[in-house]
């Protein structure tokens, strides 16, 4: 019932040249495919090529992060405004190295969601736990926490855009991935946050993707899981034949 989503986030990797290369590679692969939606997420300086390498295909351009800020003295910042302009329909926000290396907070996180959905973005928002917060069996409470913030004043109607992605901080880039049945359990956890802050119907059609040392090989065990709606690929999506594998899983 709620189709599956498959981002790449490409994290700060290829020049527009690069990405234009890629894509070219990448296009005849997925060509034929249509059970899922696809969506690119490069750097800032790449998404007017990306933009304009997808037109004509389904496929969908994001930022890996914005301001909360319209326009205005903030230098080094770009707006949900000036994503949408050049031909985004999609943003990360809290991604974990956002959060762990740049000082995101969970407050921010909520500036963010709501500049985004102000604007007709998707926020794909991102939240996990660290390896020591697992390990003191506080994954459940950190995910609520991150929920309930970035949730907050956000309206039963205005969060259908929404997206989310359990991203387990532990399994970024370290090969190491959550079970299916760890990340289905997570999953459960941020579907009910969304039911008490959102109501029922948002929650129940809200997308919520695992990220976390995805690969062509784990795939399929990650994606048949009901409670798991898609992936947001790291590494794995820089190369596009080990993509296309993921999004045709
Ligand atoms: P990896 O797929 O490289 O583990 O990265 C996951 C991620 O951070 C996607 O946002």
């Amino acid at each position: 019932m709620r189709k599956k989503l498959i981002v790449a986030n490409w994290k700060m990797y290829k020049t527009p040249d690069e990405a234009r290369a890629y894509i070219a590679a990448f296009l005849p692969l997925v060509k034929e495919h249509n059970r899922g939606d696809i969506v690119l997420c490069p750097n800032f300086v790449c998404i007017p090529t990306v933009v304009d390498a997808l037109r004509g295909s389904a496929i969908g351009a994001g930022g890996q992060d914005l301001s909360w800020e319209k326009e205005g003295p903030y230098t080094g910042e770009v707006s949900a405004h000036m994503l949408r302009a050049v031909g985004c329909s999609h943003v990360i926000i809290g991604h974990s190295e956002r959060r762990q290396l740049f000082g995101e907070t969970d407050d921010g996180v909520n500036r963010k969601v709501k500049a985004a959905l102000a604007a007709g973005l998707q926020p794909i928002v991102c939240v996990g736990e660290v390896l020591a917060e697992r390990e003191a069996g506080l994954t459940e409470d950190v995910l609520r926490r991150q929920c309930g913030i970035a949730f907050r004043e956000i309206g039963g109607d205005d969060a259908a855009p929404l997206i989310m992605a359990y991203e387990p901080v532990w399994a970024i880039g370290t090969g190491k991935n959550a079970t299916p049945e760890m990340a289905a359990e997570a999953h459960g956890v941020i579907r009910a946050e969304a039911a008490k802050a959102c109501g029922e119907e948002v929650a129940q059609n809200l997308r919520i993707l695992y990220g976390g040392s995805v690969k062509p090989e784990n795939a399929a065990s990650l994606m048949d899981q009901s409670e798991i709606d898609g992936a947001l690929v790291g590494g794995a999506s820089l190369d596009p034949q080990s993509f296309a594998a993921i999004v045709k899983y």
